[in-house]
């Protein structure tokens, strides 16, 4: 009688450990698009928490590096590809020489509420629920595109990218972070070098990565060719909201 209840509590505690590691260390990725947006959809509320992102650090290693590397273009179109609770538009926002407009995309709706929620009253943000895969934008639309932290929970990180890219104007500026700590998900990780291939057939040419917070480096990319920049200086802006 011991011998098949120890089986049974051993089978229990596997499929837990298995559940575990499904839902909550890989977030669902290896159960496809849709529990990968459900779980983003119900940790929502607590993302920022879970994450503690300190604003002193988005500002000098996100919003300042971009700004400079679009320098002397101030009023940039970028598009933020699986934005989240808005990381990168609020960093680019807070920063006092931003005077462009961020397009902020995610499939998540949930991740977006809570995004728009911190930037009520805030001109230079649009929020819009697509997928990453397939962005529904003309080609060439955008001075800058970034995604961070997200290609890795895609089903094709392939057309995610490719995505990017085409949406991107020549000469315009990528940034995109490549996850780097294959333990967590094997399988699902590129090298450096693979990202850097695969930017280069979609036409862009790639900088060096650089480490960016534990698990990631962080990937730069100029889309070959020149165009002018897109700039927003024509639109007409609404009210901003003050700088921290
Ligand atoms: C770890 S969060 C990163 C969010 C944000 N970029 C940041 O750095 O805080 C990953 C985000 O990717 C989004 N996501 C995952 N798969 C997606 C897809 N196929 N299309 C669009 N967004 C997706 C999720 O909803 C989630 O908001």
């Amino acid at each position: 009688m011991l011998i098949p209840l120890l089986l049974i509590a051993v089978v229990i505690a596997l499929v837990l450990a298995l559940l575990y590691w499904l839902l909550v260390t890989t977030e669902g990725v290896y159960l496809g698009k849709r529990v990968v947006i459900f779980l983003y959809d119900l940790y929502a509320p607590r993302y920022d928490k879970i994450k503690e992102y300190q604003p002193p650090y988005e500002y000098y290693f996100l919003a300042r590096p971009i700004l400079g590397e679009i320098y002397p273009l101030s009023d940039p179109l970028v598009l933020d590809v699986a934005t989240g609770t808005g990381r990168l538009p609020i960093a680019l926002c807070d920063h006092e020489d931003f005077n462009g407009h961020v397009i902020a995309t995610d499939l998540s709706r949930r991740m977006l509420e809570q995004a728009a929620a911190k930037m009520q009253g805030e001109a230079r943000i649009t929020f819009l629920r697509c997928a990453a895969e397939r962005l529904p934008f003309p080609d060439n639309s955008f001075d800058v595109v970034t995604c961070l932290e997200a290609l890795e929970f895609m089903e094709s990180r392939e057309d995610a990218l490719r995505e990017c890219v085409r949406v991107l104007r020549p000469g315009g500026v990528l940034l995109i972070t490549n996850r780097i700590n294959t333990r967590t998900m094997p399988g699902r990780l590129w090298r450096d070098d693979e990202v850097f291939a695969l930017l280069e057939s979609f036409g862009m040419s790639v900088s060096q990565s650089e480490p960016w917070q534990t698990d990631y480096h962080k990937i730069w990319g100029l889309k070959d060719g020149e165009s002018e920049p897109i700039g927003t200086a024509k639109w007409k802006r609404g009210a901003s909201r003050p700088h921290p």
